[in-house]
């Protein structure tokens, strides 16, 4: 859906059924489709209307997962729309272009629902694009794929079962859908293509990589574009991330973009979680990479880009304040006390600095325009996290410099060990339509491992 002429969009939930496998229907969700929803473009510096209306039977709240916008536009799980309800939410969109997401954000489900289908991607363009050199043919030489895995049971059914590991370690599939599509492969002219990878996996964390290791030019990351691309063989992505690469098939060869695996160092009660099920299909051959998507270059298409740019953004890169106050958060798979896993068994909650998620408790009140510095620590595994409301940079990751990935403007960073973030909190939040922020795990979420607060 293209608002850049007419300001609005409309995207209606709804239950459906999706042939993942031909002749096979999987009970799923999506917006205005069976599975997932249409691609929004918006551009910035215009004010768009949103209707989203709810034809589930359920309450279902629905998150501009990346937009900068005020708390009570945001979608968080203050904000669900009754089952055959409205929500027209105004939003604003005041921020550089970037590929962002929107998707379920119910309180408890977000995990059962984004699986179902409730998500999509909407893109923030500021019509640059051919004066930046950068592909910008939606559907040609520009290619939004969303990466998600899912389990399929014996007749070829999608199925959402978490056990209790899924719990621990997230659910994760052994299939790989994107867009939607099994086995999917995409036909690209013999030019410079852009792929703006939205990782909408529950849990998965992908290390992607080409069969034939053909690099990969990095140009945005989740909340827009680099001053210039940065090249790359591997790029990894964690549930909630986005990253858009150039990539190169003007020799015509095909090419295969495959996950080698995300594999969690350390050991104890880690260990004893054990490494989320592989994907199907990983080969000896491709260093132990699945495949994700088959790309096949079709002279029929037109090759417009043909060079890679030097220079993405010249605005000079803008400098943040010093910090007016830190906070540190730890997310934490086992909170104590009665209902936590240690006092209550394995089915217990997990947390942020000790305490599950409450709809009922602020966590954090936030000097509106203020620079803060979060220090953030994962506990036990890998936590992806994300917070609504803002853009952040990244200064340091496990005592070190950041990855590659994470030099940009970023609103989720996977958090290994420890991360050190700057973010300018610049739009209002009241107690009653908090920001979020949690980890993108999205079984940890509903789980607890979440907080709110407010910008005043
Ligand atoms: Cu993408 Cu609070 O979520
Ligand atoms: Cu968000
Ligand atoms: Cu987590």
């Amino acid at each position: 859906i293209d608002t850049t002429t007419a300001g609005a969009f409309t995207i209606t939930a709804r239950a459906g059924q999706t042939e993942f496998l031909s002749g096979v229907p999987s009970a799923t969700q999506g917006f205005n489709q069976t599975y997932l929803g249409p691609v929004v473009k918006v551009r910035t510096g215009t004010t768009v209307t949103a209707t989203v209306i709810n034809e589930l039977n359920d309450s279902l709240a629905v998150h501009w997962h990346g937009l900068v916008i005020p708390g009570d536009r945001d979608g968080g799980p203050h904000q669900a729309i009754k089952p055959g309800g409205t929500w027209k939410p105004r939003l604003d969109i005041d921020q550089p272009a970037a590929t962002v997401w929107y998707h379920a954000h119910t309180h408890d489900t977000t995990a059962p629902l984004v699986y179902s289908g409730l998500a999509g991607v909407m893109l923030i363009v500021d019509g640059k694009d051919n004066e930046r050199g950068l592909p910008s043919d939606y559907g040609i030489d520009d290619l939004v794929l969303v990466l998600q895995d899912r389990r399929f049971d014996a007749s070829g059914r999608m199925v959402y079962r978490p056990g209790m590991m899924d719990r621990m370690a997230g659910f994760h599939g052994d299939r790989m859908l994107v867009n939607g599509a099994l086995d999917p492969s995409a036909a690209v002219p013999r030019s410079v293509v852009r792929l703006r990878l939205i990782n909408g996996s529950n849990a998965r964390i992908y290390n992607l990589v080409f069969d034939d290791r053909r690099t990969m030019q990095l140009i945005a990351t989740d909340s827009g574009l680099l001053p210039r691309p940065v090249e790359l063989e591997r790029l990894r992505l964690a549930p909630g991330e986005r990253a858009e690469v150039l990539v190169d098939f003007s020799s015509g060869k095909p090419a295969m973009l495959s996950s080698e695996e995300y594999v969690l160092s350390g050991g104890g009660m880690m260990a004893m979680m054990g490494n989320p099920p592989s994907l199907s299909g990983a080969s000896a051959g491709n260093n132990g990479a699945a495949p994700i998507l088959a790309f096949e270059p079709a002279a029929d298409l037109p090759a417009k880009v043909t060079t890679i740019p030097a220079v993405l953004d010249d605005n000079p890169v803008q400098q943040l304040a010093p910090p007016a106050r830190s906070r540190f958060l730890s997310m934490d798979m086992m909170v104590g006390g009665p209902g936590g896993m240690m006092g209550g068994g394995m089915m217990g909650q997990m947390g942020i600095n000790g305490q599950p998620f409450s709809m009922e408790r602020i966590d954090q009140r936030i000097a509106r325009g203020s620079v803060e510095m979060w220090t953030v620590r994962s506990t036990m595994r890998p936590h992806p996290l994300h917070i609504h409301g803002v853009r952040f940079r990244i200064v340091s990751e496990n005592g070190q410099p950041p990855r590659m990935e994470n030099v940009g403007w970023k609103d989720t960073v996977l958090v290994e060990d420890e991360v050190e973030l700057l973010a300018e909190f610049t739009r209002p939040a009241a107690a009653d339509t908090p920001f979020m922020y949690h980890c993108h795990i999205l079984e940890h979420e509903d789980a607890g491992m979440m907080g709110q607060f407010v910008v005043a």
